[in-house]
């Protein structure tokens, strides 16, 4: 594996690549690897020839009162479970190699970007689609890996995809969870014992919306409900959301109906831990 922190030298090493006709496949992520990236890395190993693998703690994502600083970072090991789950590139630059000035543009998806994180995280879908359409400049990937877990995200880089007529095809995976059904992410190392343990409600909400819709149940704010009321029996438990809406368009479902495909998505706060989870199911 080599491991690159200049954009010049990342198009110099992919230029080699691209002439031998390489499938080239992109795992975007912000480091501090868990399964979740690693099984991101096996299907792109599957479906591509060689694999890049980016990790940058985007700034421009982060809100001011969110944990920029002390998201969790560790480059060594990260650099050791890449080269063993099979990256062939690891793209890891300074934020001045890729911000070096203010930055004056950014990629703004309106709607897709609005409900749901959107609403308390204002400017960090604009972030995401702005540091995502850079990394695309620069690898120029043949498919990139997304996992679903992050619903919205992989939603509204699809619609940048689409918008700018970007040539990469966007490959969303399964979410990885822990064997109790916590959803796998780098946030979770800030969970307390406690929080940890209370932090599997978001799962078990999603399967009781499951369970419901498969009874029959067709109204989504009874679906809401429900599920509010099993979150909200955890002590340490504070909800952001709890929402049903249409995939991908985001736009509020109410009653449901025979071919939607739905997005049910929570974020709920433990202590200063945000966390996050969805189901996307399609209704027969
Ligand atoms: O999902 C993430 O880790 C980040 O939002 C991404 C896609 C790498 C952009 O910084």
């Amino acid at each position: 594996m080599i491991v690159l922190s200049k954009i010049a030298e990342v198009r110099n090493a992919l230029r080699q690549v691209r002439r031998a006709d390489k499938r080239i496949g992109f795992v975007p992520t912000m480091g501090y690897l868990h399964e979740g990236h690693l099984q991101l890395v096996k299907t792109a190993r599957e479906q591509c020839d060689y694999v890049v693998m980016s990790i940058f703690v985007n700034p421009l994502q982060f809100g001011p009162n969110e944990d920029f600083q002390r998201y969790p970072r560790d480059l060594e090991r990260d650099r050791r479970r890449a080269e063993a789950a099979g990256v062939d590139l690891l793209f890891a630059p300074a934020v001045e190699e890729m911000y070096p000035d203010k930055v004056l543009t950014r990629v703004t998806v309106a709607q897709v970007s609005e409900p749901l994180c959107g609403r308390t995280r204002p400017g960090h879908f604009d972030g995401v689609a702005t540091v995502v359409t850079k990394l695309f400049q620069i690898v120029q990937p043949d498919a990139a890996f997304f996992g679903q877990k992050d619903a919205q995200q992989l939603a509204v880089i699809q619609q940048v995809v689409k918008d700018l007529s970007i040539p990469v095809e966007i490959v969303p995976c399964p979410t990885v969870r822990e064997p109790d059904g916590l959803a796998m992410s780098s946030r979770n190392v800030y969970l307390s014992p406690e929080e940890r343990t209370q932090a599997t409600v978001l799962y078990r909400s999603l399967q009781l919306a499951r369970r419901l819709l498969a009874a029959g149940e067709r109204r989504a704010s009874a679906i809401r409900a429900e599920m509010v009321r099993l979150i909200e029996a955890e002590p340490l438990a504070r909800i952001e959301y709890v929402e049903v809406v249409h995939f991908p368009q985001l736009t509020e479902a109410t009653t449901l109906a025979a071919g939607d495909q739905l997005l049910i998505a929570v974020a709920v706060r433990f202590g200063q831990t945000r966390l996050i989870d969805n189901l996307i199911i399609k209704l027969d």
